[in-house]
């Protein structure tokens, strides 16, 4: 796997985050290296004031760092991560790195966008750039050409301005807007709805994971909470949009509950749903992290979790495997990690392999999920 970003005559050492020994996948794409060549090609000033947005392990803020003033904002805790690790790597100058959900920095020259799948969080984000920095900034976005489709560009002319795309480079496409949408409203960042089932409202950011209809696997997993005066500490662990963790809190109200995502909005979402619902948080903590990072062994009395099965544009399931080894390490002698899955994701070897296969069992099926509990 190639680790060596090589590009006119400057490289760079990138690796994704967390760094794995078997690594398959580069820590970036060949969108990058077209975005850097087309704005090295541009001849900006030294020192310009360059915006970049979902970079995925810090190739372009490394890349542009060397010249220009950067400014890097990220939902992804896990980009930031990579984001610091490749700069000081590299020995590369100090960047602004903020979260997804900071303020926008008020002099841009031009934003650089790796697009992001999220269509609401594209909507989002070309109003914020829009309504910031109309006159004399551009944008420049990138992605795989199978992925800009009609649909895309209609996004970028209603939210941004007028919009063209250049021809394909080793697969992907570069999208240049001018800013000058007739578009001037603001997008509300919150897209709000109910749970009627469970009596519970449910505020998403843009960038939280099933932000605009509950998650059929929550749903499921929802019924099948439990409350035990015996969990005194519980993690949501891949919280979203804290659906799980409200439930929880409100099935066991002694409990210190923790939400953890590696997404900024949806801890701030599942934050927030708690006021939303009158919902007392005392004992909770809204934590942005990679998996149980830093958790404390034999901590924890329940770990519940919904695994993703995407990290980025990549399908992998060693976030969810990752997810299980932690939880087993942070779970007390007497804890239980409670996982729903896809049928066919085979999440019940991966559970027994950990915690053997006497310790898992079956909470409850239905045609698409199961619901397993492992006690260690
Ligand atoms: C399938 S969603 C479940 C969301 C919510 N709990 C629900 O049931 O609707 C998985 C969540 O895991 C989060 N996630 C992905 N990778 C993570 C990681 N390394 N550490 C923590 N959370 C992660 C995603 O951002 C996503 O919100």
């Amino acid at each position: 796997m190639k680790t060596e970003l090589h590009l006119f005559d400057r490289s760079y050492s990138l690796f994704r985050f967390p760094k794995l020994s078997n690594e398959q996948l580069q820590a970036w794409d060949a969108g990058d290296e077209y975005l850097i060549q087309h704005v090295e090609e541009l001849g900006l000033p030294n020192n310009s004031n360059i915006l970049i947005l979902n970079d995925s392990f810090g190739a372009l803020s490394c890349w542009f760092s060397e010249q220009h003033q950067v400014t890097t904002i990220s939902d992804s805790f896990i980009s930031h991560q990579g984001i610091k690790h490749n700069l000081e790597h590299n020995q590369c100058q100090p960047i602004d790195l903020r979260a997804s959900i900071d303020q926008w920095p008020q002099q841009v020259d031009i934003v650089l966008m790796q697009i992001p799948r999220n269509n609401r969080y594209l909507t989002w984000q070309l109003n914020q750039i829009a309504s910031k920095y109309q006159g004399g900034c551009s944008l420049v976005a990138v992605n795989k050409a199978k992925e800009i489709h009609s649909s895309t560009l209609k996004i970028f002319e209603k939210y941004a301005g007028h919009t063209t795309t250049s021809l394909a480079w080793k697969k992907h496409r570069l999208v240049f807007s001018e800013l000058n949408s007739a578009y001037k409203d603001t997008v509300e960042p919150y897209t709000t709805w109910p749970v009627e089932e469970h009596k519970l409202l449910l505020a998403n950011l843009p960038n939280v994971y099933s932000g605009e209809s509950l998650d059929l696997g929550a749903r499921f997993i929802l019924e099948h909470l439990k409350s035990d005066n015996k969990y005194q500490d519980i993690v949501d662990l891949g919280c979203g949009n804290g659906v799980l963790t409200l439930k929880l809190k409100q099935l066991n109200p002694q409990a210190n509950v923790t939400a953890i995502d590696e997404s900024y909005m949806a801890v701030k979402s599942a934050h927030h749903n708690f006021a939303l619902n009158h919902i007392d948080s005392e004992g909770c903590h809204f934590v942005a992290n990679n998996c149980l990072d830093g958790f404390a062994p034999n901590s924890q009395d329940l770990v519940v979790c919904n695994p993703p099965f995407h990290q980025q544009q990549a399908v992998t399931d060693h976030i969810a495997w990752q997810m299980f080894c932690d939880a087993k390490q942070v779970l007390r002698d007497t804890g239980e990690l409670m996982v729903i899955g896809n049928r066919h994701l085979g999440y019940d070897k991966k559970l027994a392999r950990l915690f053997g296969k006497h310790n898992v069992k079956l909470v409850a099926s239905n045609a698409k999920f199961v619901i397993l509990q492992a006690t260690k």
